[in-house]
């Protein structure tokens, strides 16, 4: 495994501008003295991009943001652009993140117009994936999935190899009750070979849902592992360090 992990906060809608600050400073901080592991990346909500770009240029943290409009520019009120990410220092998107699609009604079909939008504007998109509890008890995890990645595998390969997937199992997220390494292993294999099957092996699977200090370690030692998508421990700066070293 010569992948270098990637460790990424997801703020959700959370922070302030003094808040985001003291958060910022001492996750630089804590990156100077240690040797991380990781690549590390925060995704904050759009209003603080400006912030990040102030903040992070030149440090070892990139940034990103959470949603991006399928649109360039246009009558598209309330929207924001991937130009308009760029124009910020983005890096990164998230993607079909669960909670929009489960209370903002994202399709499958959203997020792969807003994961090409992504990618022809030279940001990496973090495309996020999971099974609900009740499809997980259905024995659905993988039909769930194939179903939620099967338009994206079709890009051609010189684009799917520039995304990042994220394997969130909706049942894990916010509620303490993180998947266990061998059952995060196992979907994550499962990821692994359709992207093989598409000639993508190098794309980066990372885990997310209630991924904290204690665990992180665990979750990382799985070969099919590459890194986390963190929420919650995201907000507090030495649980976000202890798992970039983890
Ligand atoms: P959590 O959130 O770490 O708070 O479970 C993860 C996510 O939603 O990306």
């Amino acid at each position: 495994m010569t992948k270098q992990r990637l460790v990424m906060g997801n703020w959700k809608m959370h922070g302030s501008l003094a808040s985001n600050q003291q958060l910022l400073e001492q996750l630089i901080a804590g990156l100077g003295s240690a040797h991380s592991h990781s690549d590390v990346v925060v995704c904050a909500p759009h209003p603080y991009l400006a912030q990040l770009q102030q903040i992070l240029t030149n440090t070892a943290i990139q940034w990103g943001a959470q949603n991006l409009s399928e649109h360039t520019q246009g009558a598209f009120t309330g929207e924001v652009s991937p130009l308009m990410l760029k124009d910020f220092g983005c890096q990164w998107v998230l993607v079909g993140h669960s909670e929009r699609r489960a209370l903002y009604g994202e399709t499958d079909a959203d997020v792969l117009a807003k994961t090409v939008a992504a990618l022809d504007a030279g940001l990496t998109p973090v495309v996020c994936v999971g099974e609900t509890e009740s499809e997980q008890a259905a024995g659905q995890t993988q039909a769930v999935i194939l179903q939620q990645l099967q338009s994206i595998l079709k890009l051609e390969t010189a684009l799917l190899s520039r995304i990042v997937v994220a394997y969130e199992p909706v049942w894990a997220i916010g509620t303490g009750k993180s998947a266990t390494p061998e059952q995060a292993q196992a979907v994550h294999a499962y990821i692994r070979g359709l992207l093989a099957r598409h000639h993508v092996a190098a794309v980066q699977v990372l885990y997310g849902g209630s991924v904290n200090a204690g665990n992180a370690a665990d979750l990382f030692a799985m070969p099919d592992i590459d890194g986390a998508l963190v929420g919650g421990a995201s907000l507090k700066a030495a649980d976000f360090l202890s798992i970039a070293a983890a």
